[in-house]
């Protein structure tokens, strides 16, 4: 029912499970709704929540095909991130605060296996959706499992975001702690700088998690911070938490 062809009865659909998904992460069973959405759009689990970054192997979701090949031991790039989707608690609130039309196009900085750009694509009206992911088992997933549930407005390219412009149509940007910066690389301001260059010419929206690139944005004057949430929980059993971040530029805030 949430694929169906139908334009009314699916959007219909779509809003009462989102209703759903929202009530399960507002009691506190954020694990629930994200494996809820996992298994209706067929996404793999993650299996490696909370281990540290050099310690994980190179197969790091369920589905053993999905192989890391560039980050940290398995490729040497220490300033790509390992690839966690992003939780439903986290994607709800983006979207509340995005408030995406069908003018926007949202770009995904490090899609991973696509969880957030299926999530966008599936309950926001944004006329396009697509992510760049380094990882190419991930990206080409992504772009398979968005064309198998018939998202045709949902693509995953296989990008290294540093060396690609920021795409003219982008409306609107998500990242989900892509990537840091290392000692001869400075691969947060590398992206901060291109996000920049865009913010200061015409409205962007930009949600971020990571405190180094919401911290340049907020640093550059280009962007205005919007709204802010912390969220906390537990990483092998030791508390902990993250600071979400919704920036727009120009008068991109109610567009
Ligand atoms: C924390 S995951 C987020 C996945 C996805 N955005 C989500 O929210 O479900 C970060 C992703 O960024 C990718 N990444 C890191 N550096 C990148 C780069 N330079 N260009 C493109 N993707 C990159 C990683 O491979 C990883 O899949």
């Amino acid at each position: 029912m949430f694929f169906e062809a139908d334009p009314e009865r699916r959007a219909a659909a779509r809003a009462e499970w989102l209703a759903d998904l929202r009530r399960l992460v507002a009691r506190g069973d954020y694990r629930q709704a994200d494996r809820e959405f996992e298994r209706v759009l067929g996404l793999p689990e993650y299996t490696l929540y909370g281990a540290p970054k050099n310690g994980r192997p190179p197969e790091q979701f369920t589905d053993g095909s999905l192989i890391s090949k560039v980050s940290g031991s398995f490729g040497g790039r220490d300033d790509v991130y390992p690839p966690q989707p992003s939780s439903l608690r986290h994607l709800t609130w983006s979207e509340r605060v995005l408030r995406l039309s069908p003018d926007d196009v949202l770009l995904d900085i490090g899609s991973g296996t696509g969880t957030a750009i299926d999530f966008f694509g599936m309950f926001t009206e944004a006329k396009k959706v697509y992510g760049m992911e380094i990882e190419p088992d991930y990206a080409a997933f992504a772009d398979r499992r968005a064309a198998d549930l018939g998202l045709n407005h949902v693509h995953s390219l296989h990008k290294d975001i540093l060396e690609e412009p920021l795409p003219d149509d982008v409306t609107a940007v998500y990242l989900f702690n892509p990537l840091g910066s290392t000692g001869d690389n400075d691969a947060v301001g590398t992206v901060a700088d291109k996000l920049v260059d865009m913010g200061a010419s015409r409205p962007l929206k930009v949600v971020v998690m990571g405190p180094d690139m919401a911290s340049r944005l907020e640093a550059s004057g280009a962007f205005t911070l919007e709204s802010e949430k912390d969220f906390s929980y537990l990483i092998q059993g030791r508390p902990a938490s993250s600071s979400w971040k919704f920036f727009t530029s120009g008068r991109a805030a109610g567009a």
